[in-house]
């Protein structure tokens, strides 16, 4: 089956991967320098078979048909890629972040580039295809999934390298959505481990944004749903390396706050006083509390009826049959 030739390709270059790096002296020469700079030791490293694509045009490439793998194939998983009849890598003189299904099999990569500038893309993924479907992706949930069960909670942040600084300061029970808004995939896997999901994104006003298009799905998967924003230009992975482990947690201990209450207060600083967008947002609330319409949430409904209403400064009972509304 395709699919197994897919994740068949994938174990070996996640091991060639992981030797240019380990092994080769231009990988260790760049790639390790890279990751040694931020941080990573080499627990961590081999932990997460982090690897390092060389520079050369075609070096997987040679090795990948030496071995017989197919070639149609090997375009498939977008580890090479065809240009004017030339078989080449697709990934060169970058890092390499591999990407595991809940049970660990290689399900694609994320390929860093060394130093960001304006005409390449920061990272390369893996081209949609019969193992790597982006809608079903966390990053890290072959890692995390023991230690969210155990802390009956699940983190969840945007990058790659989040979930690495996390896990090397032993806070394991994060994944990675890959910077793209949540999708119901998505918390359906999560909700295999826990009921809890901690949104972690980055403090700028894209990674507000991704957070908040969750939060209408998240409440109809009934997942309790709790957000921090990492502040000034910080992500969990620098936030975590300039402050430590036990800083960090303190500060999302202190600073979680319930998603829906989030949003509320959010966007009632920009309405100011306003009487037809103030309108519009006692919909819009109604609306997504509505979506929390299961029978086992009728007191978590209740509360969020409440909450808001004192936050808008409005009538309880009056929303109350907002909401009701909406239900039917
Ligand atoms: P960020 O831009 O926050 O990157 O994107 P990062 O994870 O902090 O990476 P570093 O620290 O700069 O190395 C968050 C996530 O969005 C996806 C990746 O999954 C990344 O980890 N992303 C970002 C891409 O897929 N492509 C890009 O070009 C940028
Ligand atoms: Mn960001
Ligand atoms: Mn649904
Ligand atoms: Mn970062
Ligand atoms: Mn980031």
């Amino acid at each position: 089956l395709t699919a197994d030739s897919l994740f068949i390709i994938n174990n070996f270059a996640e091991q060639y991967f992981s030797k240019a790096l380990m092994q080769s002296e231009e990988g260790r020469a760049i790639g390790l320098s890279y990751f040694k700079e931020r941080g990573f030791r080499e627990g961590i490293i081999e932990k997460f078979k982090l690897g390092y694509a060389p520079a050369e045009r075609d070096a997987f490439t040679k090795e990948a048909l030496a071995k017989q793998y197919n070639k149609d194939l090997l375009i498939k998983t977008g580890l090479v890629v065809e240009r004017n009849g030339t078989l080449l890598d697709n990934y060169r003189g970058r890092v390499i972040f591999p990407v595991h299904n809940h049970s660990g099999k290689v399900m694609g990569f994320g390929a860093r580039i060394l130093k960001t500038t304006d005409k390449a893309p920061k990272y390369i993924n893996t081209p949609e295809n019969e193992i790597y479907i982006k809608s079903k992706i966390l990053y890290g949930s072959y890692f995390a999934r023991t230690a969210i069960e155990k802390a009956d909670e699940c983190l969840l942040v945007e990058g790659y390298t989040d979930v690495v600084s996390l896990h090397q300061a032993g806070i394991e029970n994060v994944v990675a959505s890959g910077g793209t808004s949540l999708t119901v995939d998505q918390l359906r896997l999560i909700k295999k481990y826990t009921n809890n999901l901690t949104i972690i994104y980055d403090g700028d006003a894209a990674g507000v944004k991704a957070a908040l298009r969750g939060l209408d799905l998240a409440l109809e998967e009934s997942l309790n749903v709790k957000l921090v924003l990492i502040p000034d230009k910080e992500d969990p992975d620098s936030y975590v390396n300039k402050v430590g482990a036990g800083a960090f947690t303190d500060f999302i201990k202190k600073n979680k706050k319930d998603f829906i209450l989030f949003q509320l207060e959010s966007s009632l600083t920009t309405i100011g006083d306003d009487p037809v967008k103030k309108s519009e947002l006692v919909n819009k609330i109604a609306e997504s509390i509505s979506r929390i319409n299961k029978a086992e949430d009728f007191t978590k409904q209740q509360d969020y009826i409440k909450e808001s209403a004192a936050i808008l400064q409005i009538d309880e009972a009056g929303l109350h049959a907002l909401v009701n509304k909406y239900i039917r």
